[in-house]
């Protein structure tokens, strides 16, 4: 198998499947594994610690050579602002955080298949899961001449076989037997899978949150602003996208608010119980969203609701890469070109909510809402209309109803 595959880029973590991988691969298959680590914002405060940390853990496995891209930028201006601008949520409510992330990781290892020479890119992911969906999908996309390897889904080691694996070789892990959660995190928010919340009705333990615990004391208003869908300012501060991201993660998840608990349905066929949060993402685009109210006219609003929905389910089934996304992004951005302004989220211990939005582009017209003297509406234009409107129910009522 993979004859002529010499080396392999791997899609790094850092954690025990990706470290036993590497050694595997150059154990099982006889390939040079170059690890890739992507940082799309999960690095936490210490960031530059936490990849050193990485990348002499990969060595550590047996990796020819170890290195950190950090894709943050690019991936919250190329993949989470257009996933904004579609208020993308899977099944109404999940906002794709690792759905988003895997093919901006997929781009940078073809990109390093391509610098090392490499015939092929791995991935540390089950069979069970999506993220092996998207993964294989988009690197099929954008390489189809590379192979792709997925040594976790190949060696059907248990959990407690590969704690023993990294211990013959004398590789580092941090993992306990213990260890519950599988846990993935981005700029956009972070995933909480496993242990007691396997059993929907259970509730998540108190300690699986890190971005939502409630630190604010006192509640406040938070100010965002749009030019043409793309958030550039929080209470007047200019930030790029992934300022953005960070400065209202933080603000919003201190009071608590932006979980998502729900049985969603995976794209393998299994319902599976996610716990999530993502006060920055729900936060953004529950202010995108009060601000096309102001900003679409009537019809677009109404059929960018329904392509919205396809838009989140074909980043969720690891159809980023693929021309009918391309497509409802010419849509969606079209859509955007007024949507500029600034919304005002209230933020109260786990709450949060629009408290008011306005736009030089605003449809909104006081003299056609208002029901006071500056009333502007030809009221005497409404009894025709309401006439017609109502004329085919009229008739079918008198001769059928
Ligand atoms: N269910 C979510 C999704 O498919 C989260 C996946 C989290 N991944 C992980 N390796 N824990 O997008």
């Amino acid at each position: 198998m993979f004859a002529m595959t010499k080396r392999v880029v791997l899609a790094y973590s850092g954690g025990l499947d990706t470290s036993v991988a590497v050694k595997w691969m150059g154990e099982e298959m006889g390939v040079e594994v170059i690890a890739v680590a992507c940082d799309v914002g999960q690095g936490g405060t210490d960031a530059e610690g936490y990849w050193n940390m990485i990348c002499e853990r990969a060595l550590a496995a047996g990796a020819v050579e170890a290195e950190v891209v950090d894709c943050r930028e690019e991936y919250a201006s190329d993949y989470c602002v257009p996933a904004l601008k579609a208020n993308a949520l899977y099944e109404g409510r999940y906002p794709l955080v690792s759905s988003l992330s895997r093919p901006v990781i997929v781009k940078k290892l073809v990109d390093a298949a391509r610098r090392h020479d490499a015939g092929a890119v791995a991935h540390g992911c089950t069979g069970k899961g999506n993220d092996q969906v998207r993964f294989e999908v988009s690197t099929r996309a954008l390489a189809p001449d590379l192979e792709v390897v997925a040594p976790v889904r190949m060696w059907g080691l248990t959990r407690e076989q590969a704690i023993q694996y990294a211990g013959r070789f004398d590789i580092p892990i941090t993992q306990s037997k213990e260890k519950l959660y599988s846990i993935d995190d981005n700029l956009w928010g972070r995933a909480i899978e496993c242990g007691e919340m396997e059993d929907p009705w259970a509730e998540p333990p108190e300690g699986v949150w890190e971005m939502t615990t409630v630190r604010a004391a006192e509640d406040r208003e938070v100010t965002i602003e749009f030019l043409a869908g793309t958030p550039i300012a929080v209470d007047g501060s200019q930030m790029s996208p992934a300022g953005i991201i960070e400065c209202l993660t933080d603000v919003v998840g201190g009071y608590g608010w932006g979980r998502i608990d729900m049985v969603e349905n995976r794209r393998v066929g299994i319902k599976s119980r996610e716990t999530y949060e993502a006060p920055g993402a729900l936060a953004l685009i529950l202010a995108h969203q009060d601000l096309e109210s102001i900003t679409l006219e009537r019809d677009v609003a109404h059929e960018k609701l329904r392509l919205e929905h396809r838009y989140a389910e074909l980043i969720y089934d690891g159809l980023w890469f693929s021309p009918l996304r391309l497509a409802l992004d010419a849509f969606i951005e079209e859509s955007q070109r007024h949507v500029t302004g600034e919304v005002r989220l209230k933020l109260e211990r786990g709450v949060c909510r629009p408290n008011g939005r306005r736009s030089p582009k605003s449809l909104y017209d006081y003299g056609l809402a208002t029901y006071d003297a500056a009333d502007s509406f030809r009221h005497d234009d409404a009894e025709g209309f309401v006439r017609l409107w109502g004329l085919g129910v009229q008739t079918w009522a008198a001769r059928q109803g």
